[in-house]
């Protein structure tokens, strides 16, 4: 457990709490471990991750359940790119998983938009692209400066995440796989995506593989939801796409997410920050980390807890036991109260 910074630490309180109910209730034994990485001990200690860490996980751990990261008193963010992003490359986390759905049509902004058209999966690769801080300036600080900033993209990398969302796609029934690049503007790194994605779709002929360019993604994601099934994309396309995705679920609050590697240890967050403004005052929604909790169970192999939770935050949602940001009056700790009482009941 990983709460971190700003609300990351209200909403992990109410994860947490469902997972000891639905654990409890099934008489299943999880242990947590609390660890106080984030903006406090950096600008305490200089300590992001503490030496150590990632063969202390790997060995001990089955799974990472964080809130967020991100504070207005580190404005490089250099604590957030040494333990999100460190874990997520360390950890060769490189699913990063990210569902959307709808609990209730009053959550969405579309109009006439109903439950059902509102199901899809992202797929972000997650260990490369534009997120390996590889680049440089020249010239810094005077007005010939120079700064680059490198797409890294690679044949392993691009097919294990495509490989991965063909491979989800048939194992739960669904018939369509859309790839999103900029292989009109990005002629090497998202041809090779295209190749790769071609390839991959020859090899599962069962299962309908299209394409968009990521542009026209985004307009069609609110014109018409329900054509989606499958998403794959790169990390950085992958990370916009997902917060207007949450959006249609009800906004930030109700996205959640899995940093993965299958078969390993795993990372869970909500989609969300760490939300400043909002912190340390009982106002953050609490569902997005409560349903990462859930898909932190799924990855555990606790299928049925898995499932109580998700009933459980959508029957918060149809009987308004919900923050402001979803258009109810509760706190974030109201929220969890209703929801972990549902549990127990
Ligand atoms: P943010 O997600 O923290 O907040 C954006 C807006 O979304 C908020 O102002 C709020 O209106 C809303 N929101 C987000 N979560 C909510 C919740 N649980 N309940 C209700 N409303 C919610 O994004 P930001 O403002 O761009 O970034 C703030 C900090 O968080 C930055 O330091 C950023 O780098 C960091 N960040 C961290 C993560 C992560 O750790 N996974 C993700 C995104 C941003
Ligand atoms: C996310 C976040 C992170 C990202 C930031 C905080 C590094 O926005 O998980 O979506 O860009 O991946
Ligand atoms: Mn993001």
């Amino acid at each position: 457990m990983v709460p971190g910074d700003g609300i990351g630490v209200e909403v992990i309180a109410e994860a947490v709490k469902a997972l000891t109910t639905v654990a409890d209730a099934a008489g299943k034994s999880l242990r947590m471990t609390p660890f106080d990485w984030g903006a406090e001990r950096y600008l305490k200690t200089g300590v992001t991750l503490p030496p150590g860490t990632i063969k202390m996980l790997q060995e001990g751990f089955d799974a990472i359940l964080l809130g967020a990261m991100g504070d207005p008193r580190v404005p490089d963010n250099r604590h957030a790119a040494d333990i999100l992003l460190g874990l997520r490359f360390k950890l060769d986390l490189y699913v990063n998983y990210r569902p959307v759905r709808l609990f209730h049509e009053k959550l969405c902004p579309l109009k006439g938009a109903r439950r059902e058209d509102v199901d899809f999966v992202v797929f972000r690769e997650n260990t490369e692209g534009l997120y390996v801080m590889m680049g440089g300036n020249f010239k810094k600080d005077t007005p010939d400066e120079v700064a680059t900033e490198i797409d890294l993209n690679t044949r392993k990398g691009v097919e294990r995440i495509v490989r991965h969302a063909f491979a989800f796609a048939a194992a739960r029934g669904r018939k369509k796989v859309l790839m999103a690049d900029k292989s009109n503007v990005l002629i090497h790194a998202h041809d090779l995506w295209q190749r790769v994605f071609k390839a991959v779709a020859a090899e599962n002929p069962g299962i309908e593989a299209t394409h968009l360019y990521v542009d026209n993604l985004t307009l069609q994601m609110i014109r018409e939801p329900g054509q989606f099934q499958v998403i794959v994309t790169s990390n950085m396309f992958g990370d916009i796409v997902t917060d207007l995705a949450a959006g249609l679920q009800g906004g930030l609050g109700m996205a959640a997410s899995g940093n993965i590697h299958p078969g390993r240890i795993s990372l869970f967050e909500p989609v969300h920050g760490s939300a400043p403004r909002f912190a340390g005052k009982n106002a953050a929604n609490p569902m997005g980390a409560i349903l990462t909790a859930g898909l932190m169970l799924e990855h555990l192999g606790w299928g049925e807890e898995a499932d109580r939770i998700e009933a459980a935050v959508r029957w918060a949602v149809e009987n308004d036991r919900t923050t402001p940001d979803i258009g109810g009056g509760l706190g974030t700790r109201e929220v969890g109260e209703a929801i972990t009482g549902r549990l127990h009941g």
